[in-house]
């Protein structure tokens, strides 16, 4: 029913990158696309950009808060350990008391899980639901690790998913999961398996990302291509009829292997990560949401989502405009 999103105002460049780890807008620009990253203020935190994100996405929708009937927040950096941020989130946007709840840890595949949740609740129950997907990342990480400190950006992206209103109809949604590559992108100190101890702090560890790049890279290609075949393949669609690709935007050497693979010619694919980095879960409503804000997508059109994530999650979804 309307897409929304944010991102705070501070704009990181590769060259400001460059100024903390041994890197250049070279090599950041050939690996990875990337040019830019916008970065939270020092008094921002993961539930206000969510908010920001979530009034954009009802402005969109014509609606107030009052007409949420659920709130789905999916991040890997929450406000605090416990509550979850959709607590915050439910209170600060003057909603009613509506359940609201997190998924984390599914990395950059969240705000599409979230979407599916949200469909599945819809048709069932009928009402009107928030989906939210936020990263606050960069202050999290090692500013040190230069393997992957330069590859993120923070911002937020939402949408509302109901019955009602001028917005695209899913059509089909896939997902799935593979457990055998949970080290492929990890974050793994702070949980039971290592707890946060004074040793892992002296190393800084609760702030390593660890990344397998090249398998992430080959996995990537993988899912994402396939999700989208059998999403099409769902919605009784073929690649030929689809106007616009949104993918998950961790990395331009992706999207082009990606559009290699399904047979599409790359000015199909939405591309945006050069001005915000990869955004985790917030990456594909932002990549929608600046899409139909450049007047991309037009009425009648197809459109494709796919995402790939840590766990590793994959997903995709079709759009009718
Ligand atoms: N600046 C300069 N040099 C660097 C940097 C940097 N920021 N980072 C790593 N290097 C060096 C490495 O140390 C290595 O040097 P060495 O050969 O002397 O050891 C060299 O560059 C090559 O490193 P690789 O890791 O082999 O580089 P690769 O070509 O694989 O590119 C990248 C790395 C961009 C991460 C790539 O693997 C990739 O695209 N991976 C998938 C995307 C990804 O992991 N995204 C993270 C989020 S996950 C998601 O969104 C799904």
């Amino acid at each position: 029913m309307g897409v929304g999103a944010y991102a705070p105002a501070q704009v990181m460049t590769n060259e400001d990158w460059a100024k903390h780890v041994e890197t250049s807008d070279d090599w950041i620009t050939a690996r990875t696309g990337i040019k830019r990253r916008h970065i939270a203020a020092e008094d921002e935190s993961t539930a206000d950009m969510a908010v920001k994100a979530a009034q954009s996405a009802l402005a969109a929708a014509k609606l107030g808060p009052e007409a949420i009937d659920e709130i789905i927040v999916a991040t890997d950096t929450p406000e605090m350990r416990i509550p979850d941020t959709a607590s915050f989130v439910q209170h600060r946007l003057g909603a009613r008391e509506v359940p609201a709840y997190d998924l984390g840890g599914g990395g950059c595949y969240g705000f599409l899980q979230g979407v599916d949740i949200a469909r599945s609740r819809v048709l069932h129950n009928g009402g009107t639901v928030l989906v939210i997907g936020v990263q606050l990342l960069l202050r999290l990480i090692d500013w040190t690790d230069r393997n992957s400190c330069v590859l993120f950006g923070d911002a937020a992206g939402a949408a509302i998913v109901g019955q009602n209103g001028a917005g695209p109809e899913i059509l089909s949604m896939v997902s799935g999961t593979d457990g055998r590559h949970t080290g492929a992108i990890s974050l793994p100190v702070g949980g039971t398996r290592h707890p946060f101890t004074l040793e892992a702090a002296q190393q800084n560890l609760q702030q390593r990302v660890l990344l397998e790049g090249r398998a992430v890279f080959k996995e990537a290609v993988k899912r994402m291509t396939q999700a989208a075949r059998d999403a099409l393949a769902k919605a009784g669609s073929s690649v030929s009829d689809v106007a616009l690709v949104v993918p998950h935007q961790a990395n331009l050497r992706i999207i082009e292997a990606v559009a290699e693979h399904l047979g599409l010619p790359l000015e199909k694919f939405f591309v945006n990560l050069q001005e915000y980095g990869n955004t985790g879960p917030a990456s594909l409503p932002v990549a929608l949401w600046d899409a139909m804000q450049r007047k991309i997508i037009k009425p009648g059109d197809l459109v494709l989502l796919t995402a790939f994530g840590a766990g590793l999650h994959w997903g995709a979804a079709v759009l009718q405009f």
